[in-house]
């Protein structure tokens, strides 16, 4: 069983409902999550963690969420050693935007991986115009994503 901590990128609240949602339904199974989401975060608070989920939505031209634009630059600036860690990102967005199509999950991935951070399965990308319900594809897939930790 894993303690995850899952790291919410979001301006309109679909990538905080399918946290939640992820919580909700795997806590039974014996996980551990905690939500992280309040944009002040710095890097250190990896150090203690050894699995992170990144959940992100991206907004404006590409753009990652405000809130999660803090804890990307603290990372950037910082260049942390990831090694310790192993990762999963679960990236929303929309394919009308199709030259940046979910490049928020997209650039975290990269970063994580730049930072020697290990990734766990493929990063799952959820299209808004033909995914109306990310929650339960976000679930179908963490399901399988949680076995392999
Ligand atoms: C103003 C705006 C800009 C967006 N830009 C992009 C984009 O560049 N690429 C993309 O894939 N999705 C884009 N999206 C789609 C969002 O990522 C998608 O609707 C997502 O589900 C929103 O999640 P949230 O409610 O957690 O913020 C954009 C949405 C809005 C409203």
């Amino acid at each position: 069983m894993a303690e995850i901590l899952i790291i919410v990128g979001t301006e309109s609240g679909n990538a905080q409902m399918v946290a939640d949602y992820l919580s909700d339904e795997l806590s039974p199974l014996g996980h551990a999550f905690d939500i992280m989401n309040d944009g002040d975060a710095d890097e250190a608070r990896l150090a203690e963690r050894g699995v992170v989920l990144v959940c992100t939505a991206t907004h404006g031209d590409g753009e990652l969420p405000d809130n999660l634009i803090p804890f990307h630059d603290s990372l950037t600036a910082a260049r942390p050693d990831l090694s310790h860690l192993r990762y999963g990102v679960i990236a929303l967005g929309d394919q009308t935007y199709a030259d940046t199509f979910c490049n928020a999950g997209r650039n975290f991935d990269t970063l994580l991986n730049e930072l020697g951070a290990q990734k766990v399965g493929e990063r799952l990308e959820i299209d808004a115009c033909t995914q109306p319900l990310p929650d339960e594809d976000a679930l179908e897939w963490a399901k399988e994503w949680v076995e392999m930790l």
